[in-house]
């Protein structure tokens, strides 16, 4: 298959490229589209041979369910059944945005999008291009990130292509993601409801609206129980090991400098991914190993600008990947607001190599 890319303008996207795409979509092919959180791999979502492909091209296993995306809330009970008063307060706030929602689903709704859960996960994105697209196709759309199995979601066309060239119809460019992080996950099929997944909205903007609201995520380091299944799988994993440094930024700091000029001088290459804070202060403590080539750095935004360590996190963590270095040692910045979201990221990332410090 030879993967078309068209470049579209993200605030006004020309009508002949959104009908392509919609005209695709109805013809049960596969079009990746922006987000306002990542790339989106999209099909028809009520054509189980549509949905079907998605699966097919990013090698995901079937019993990782998809998000059904949406134009608008008034779609909802089009593959939902009910919705609790928790579930309205949130959409009724954060839709269009994002936020991902999971409710009964409706039998309209094919097994294979829900991995045959009675229950379907909805969101109604902001991004003017998925709406246009949403809109002219008059179709619900399951979208998973649009990233092969395992990889980092992609925040810009040329990571879709890396993971997808040949194994997609239809790329629509729209540039980079803005929040560069994917959709918080809110189950409302269970009582009192679970975040599963933080994300674009934060824990203390769910928790301000619907109190009740436990988290639950699932990670590899937790021995929370695994309810919900794609939980249970294995995400952005770079192809290098990745050990997380956890505490006050100083320490990890010096702790980093010290694990790498251990793996150094064992004779291993090491990639550093960190705010650019951190690098700066890291710079002089491996000034020598830098200059040989032997330690590789990469910022993801700042300490004091989160939106902006958001945005970069996925691209930096596949850059530092394609160095070909050996280890990779990664600082987080808290927990708090969007903070959360990148942690939980890094986290899966590390597989459980997490270190406090
Ligand atoms: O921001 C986002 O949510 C992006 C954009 C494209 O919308 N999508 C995305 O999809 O991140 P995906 O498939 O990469 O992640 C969706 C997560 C998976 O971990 C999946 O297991 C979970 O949502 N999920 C989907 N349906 C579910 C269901 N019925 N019950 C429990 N978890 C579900
Ligand atoms: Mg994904």
């Amino acid at each position: 298959m030879k993967t078309r890319v068209l470049k579209v303008d993200r605030e006004r996207p020309d009508p002949a490229a959104i009908e392509e795409a919609a005209q695709a979509l109805r013809d049960g092919k596969l079009v990746v589209f922006p987000t306002e959180t990542v790339y989106g791999l999209g099909a028809h979502a009520l054509d189980p041979g549509a949905v079907q492909k998605i699966f097919d091209a990013k090698e995901r296993p079937a019993t990782d369910p998809l998000i059904v995306h949406l134009a608008h809330i008034g779609q909802v009970n089009q593959i939902a059944i009910g919705m609790p008063a928790g579930a309205r307060k949130l959409a009724l706030s954060f839709w269009a945005g994002p936020l991902t929602l999971i409710l009964k689903k409706k039998p309209e709704v094919p097994d294979l999008v829900t991995a045959g859960l009675p229950n379907v996960a909805v969101r109604v994105p902001s991004h003017r291009v998925a709406r246009a697209l949403m809109e002219m196709a008059g179709l619900p759309i399951a979208a998973p990130s649009a990233n092969r199995f395992s990889r980092p979601s992609p925040t810009t066309a040329a990571h879709v292509l890396e993971d997808l060239d040949g194994r997609v119809d239809l790329i629509l460019d729209g540039g980079a993601t803005d929040i560069g992080l994917e959709s918080t996950i809110v189950d409302f099929s269970v009582d009192p409801p679970v975040l599963r997944r933080p994300g674009g909205i934060t824990f203390e903007q769910v928790h301000s609206l619907v109190p009740e609201v436990i988290v639950q995520t699932g990670q590899a380091t937790s021995n929370e129980p695994q309810a919900s299944p794609g939980q249970l799988i294995r995400h952005y994993a770079p192809r290098a090991p990745l050990t997380l440094f956890e505490g006050a930024p100083a320490a990890v700091v010096e702790r980093i400098a010290a694990d790498a000029r251990t793996a150094v001088a064992q004779g291993s290459r090491v990639g550093i991914l960190a705010p650019e804070d951190d690098l700066k202060a890291l710079a002089p403590l491996i000034a020598a190993a830098a200059a040989a080539g032997k330690i590789e750095v990469r910022p993801y935004g700042s300490r004091f600008d989160v939106d902006r360590a958001a945005r970069e996190l996925f691209s930096s963590i596949r850059a530092i990947d394609a160095t070909g270095v050996d280890v990779i040692l990664a600082s987080s910045i808290g927990n708090d607001g969007l903070a959360r979201a990148i942690r939980d990221r890094l986290v899966r990332a590390a597989e459980g190599r997490v270190k406090s410090v």
